[in-house]
């Protein structure tokens, strides 16, 4: 299996406002969170019906369905509870300097 490279997808100071950023990774829709200067990136799709994670409440490391209500581990991608059984394709996230940079991550579940 060929590991894919980082790119870049943010700046650091991107954040100064907000938690968190809309981005893409070639053509998924990612959404880079900010934890405690800790960055988590998932793909902004629920896996439940599609909708778009990012307006989720994001409590103790898990971000929430603002649909129907399913939450995800923002480190992992796993479902955490229904309607949601998939997890979510995470990436692995570095940063160089001011710049942030991801790439795609094995679904674990
Ligand atoms: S679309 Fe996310 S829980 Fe239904």
């Amino acid at each position: 299996m060929q590991i894919p490279d980082f790119e870049e997808i943010a700046s650091v100071d991107e954040f100064d406002l907000a938690d968190r950023i809309e981005v893409f990774l070639e053509d998924t829709p990612i959404l880079l969170i900010q934890v405690n200067d800790q960055y988590f990136a998932i793909e902004d799709v629920c896996t439940h019906d599609g909708q778009p994670l990012t307006d989720g409440s994001i409590e103790e490391g898990e971000i929430v369905c603002p649909r129907h209500g399913a939450r995800f581990d923002i480190s992992t991608g796993k479902a955490l509870c229904l309607p949601a059984t998939k997890a979510i394709q995470t990436f692995e996230v570095e940063v160089r300097g001011r710049k942030i940079f991801a790439r795609a991550k094995t679904i674990t579940d």
